[in-house]
């Protein structure tokens, strides 16, 4: 039997409500017990007892459920070249992640079961973090005709999007919605009206007229989210809004779910760190779809996170390598890498007094399990000992070199901050650990 012994922690678990000071004793990978601390524990040496468990001191740190990043991109099959399922996984233990749910706009798409199947086999013999795909919802992303809905839940999706593209088709998305519901499948919208997006490389206003680049209005987002939402109270059925970026959308989505419709939503941190200023000196790495946005933008984002409007923060790392990224900025790949820098960003909002931790924690772990209907998930006796420790005063700079991820498109780089992932446990196996 393995023991271990979590000493000393500041736990925080909104699922369990704790928030305060707790041992954890996991064995054979499973949370044991979850306990008030009980001082020095006595040395089991002559009492012919079990042996001394391994002891990992946890006092400093904060200890919570394990990370759950619900919008990932891995890139295998067909782009391994960018990131490969074992790099991902890797990238994801080291940014405190326990589960990554991967996103279908894969070569081939993972609109069918053999793709599925490939993915899990591949997390599998990684062996790092759980590995949740997400199937398309359309055929090939193609957004003409709906994929097997019941195939990808058989085969293990949690799931359906056809994320990287929107559902231009409001019918098909109507279907969508219906289809899904009978196999228990949340749908994930990516929300943009291509008509409006066009040939738009950033954010529309005056930074895109200076830079002479073609923009991309907030309306290129609000109208799909008005449309999704005008679909989601057609069919009823459970719609997640993904990387949500303009301040009219969260307004949208605010109203919306007063109104009681089944709809959640996310943002990434860039949305809320970064405005369209961070393309200024045609930062590629800062190019991302939808674009980065204005402080207003960023303000309304920031606040909707702390109101409960935007349920959780996922990463969207889309890993992209120099020959997509190192080449004039309207040729450039959309899309930036955030596994490693998603925690720590994060953790600004508690730093600025914006959020309290316990929320971070439920937007970062419990709320995307609650809204993909993930089982076993909070520090609960007879759940899988997914967790993670944060050292929240750990000061260091940002250094792509260290990072895990195959690829090394961030905005990011050399950003001094406070407070990251030390240790990162899946099922009681140390995936992570800082040296
Ligand atoms: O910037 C983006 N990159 N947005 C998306 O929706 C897709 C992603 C990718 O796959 O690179």
């Amino acid at each position: 039997m393995t023991s271990i012994l979590i000493k000393g922690g500041h736990v925080i678990d909104p699922e369990t409500g704790m928030d305060g000071l707790f041992d954890i004793v996991v064995e054979n990978g499973t949370i044991k017990k979850v306990e008030k601390p009980k001082g020095k524990r006595k040395s089991a040496k002559g009492k012919g007892k079990s042996p001394q468990p391994e002891l990992i001191d946890a006092s400093g740190r904060i200890v919570t459920p394990g990370l759950i990043d619900m919008h990932v991109h891995l890139r295998e099959p067909g782009h391994e070249y960018k990131e490969t399922v074992e790099t991902g996984c890797l990238a994801a233990a080291h940014g405190g992640f326990t589960t990554i749910c991967c996103m279908p706009n894969t070569d081939p798409v993972n609109d069918n079961q053999s793709v599925t199947d490939y993915i899990l086999k591949k997390a599998g013999m990684a062996g790092t973090v759980r590995v949740r795909p997400v199937g398309a919802i359309s055929r090939g992303l193609c957004g003409e005709g709906l994929a097997d809905f019941g195939e990808l839940k058989a085969a293990g999706v949690v799931a359906l999007s056809d994320d990287g593209n929107p559902v231009m088709n409001a019918q098909l998305m109507r279907r969508a919605l219906e289809y899904s519901k009978g196999f228990d499948l949340l749908v994930i919208a990516h929300c943009e009206d291509r008509d409006l997006t066009a040939d738009g490389v950033m954010n529309e206003g005056t930074t895109a007229t200076r830079l002479g680049l073609p923009g991309i209005p907030n309306a290129g987002e609000t109208v799909m989210v008005a449309r999704d939402i005008g679909l989601c109270e057609l069919t009823d059925s459970p719609l997640h809004i993904a990387h949500v970026s303009a301040e009219g959308s969260v307004q949208l989505i605010r109203d919306a779910k007063a109104r009681g419709l089944p709809i959640t939503a996310e943002t990434a941190p860039h949305y809320f760190s970064l405005t369209e200023g961070a393309v200024m000196d045609y930062n590629t790495n800062a190019k991302v779809h939808p674009p980065l946005r204005t402080a207003k933008d960023t303000d309304a984002i920031r606040l909707a996170i702390a109101d409960g409007t935007i349920d959780v923060i996922a990463s969207d790392h889309a890993p992209h390598t120099s020959i997509e990224k190192d080449v004039e900025f309207d040729q450039a790949a959309n899309g930036l890498i955030g596994l490693e820098t998603s925690l720590s960003l994060s953790l600004q909002l508690v730093e600025k007094g914006l959020i309290d931790l316990n929320t971070l924690v439920a937007k970062m772990s419990i709320n995307p399990a609650r809204i993909l209907n993930l089982t076993h998930v909070g520090l609960k006796p007879g759940n899988p000992a997914d967790l993670t420790i944060i050292d929240p005063e750990k000061k260091f700079t940002i250094d792509v070199n260290t990072f895990r991820s195959k690829s090394r498109n961030t905005p990011f780089n050399g950003w001094n901050l406070k407070g990251k992932a030390v240790l990162t446990m899946v099922g009681g196996k140390i995936v992570f650990q800082e040296d």
